[in-house]
């Protein structure tokens, strides 16, 4: 997907979830479910570009992801080595990054970038 919208330069933000039948795309700060087909679609998708998670998110990730540029987005977290906190949406869209630009986040960021 990614190379695809890269290719055609229509896009440059991409906004990927997985979604259960009925709505659901997380519990208690992590995923409900362990697919190891998604991980791999998502790790596909996301390398070598940034990637921008909620702070839920992030935390219940427990890890920097490598060979990525990851940012998060946080009124309160503390900074983190290897990530970049941004502190509101006007910062994310001030980002100078070329190509495309991945968004991980949980209901918090969706409603954050409704226009996805
Ligand atoms: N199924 C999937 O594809 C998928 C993908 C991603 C996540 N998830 C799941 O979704 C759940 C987490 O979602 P969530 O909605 O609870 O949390 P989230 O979106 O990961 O993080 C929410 C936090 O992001 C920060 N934030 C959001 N909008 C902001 C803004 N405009 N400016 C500054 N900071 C902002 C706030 O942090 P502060 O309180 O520090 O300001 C807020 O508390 C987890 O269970 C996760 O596993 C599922």
């Amino acid at each position: 997907m990614s190379q695809v919208l890269e290719r055609e330069g229509k896009c440059r933000r991409v906004a990927l979830a997985a979604m259960a039948s009925n709505r659901v795309i997380g519990r208690e700060g992590k995923l409900p479910w362990h697919l190891p087909e998604d991980l791999k679609f998502f790790k596909q998708t996301t390398m070598g570009h940034p990637i921008l998670f909620g702070k839920t998110t992030f935390e219940g990730l427990g890890r920097v992801l490598p060979k990525r540029r990851n940012l998060v987005l946080s009124r309160s977290m503390e900074p983190v080595e290897g990530v970049e906190v941004l502190r509101s949406l006007e910062q994310v869209l001030a980002l100078e990054e070329p190509l495309l630009f991945c968004l991980w986040g949980g209901g918090g960021i969706s409603s954050t970038f409704p226009a996805l």
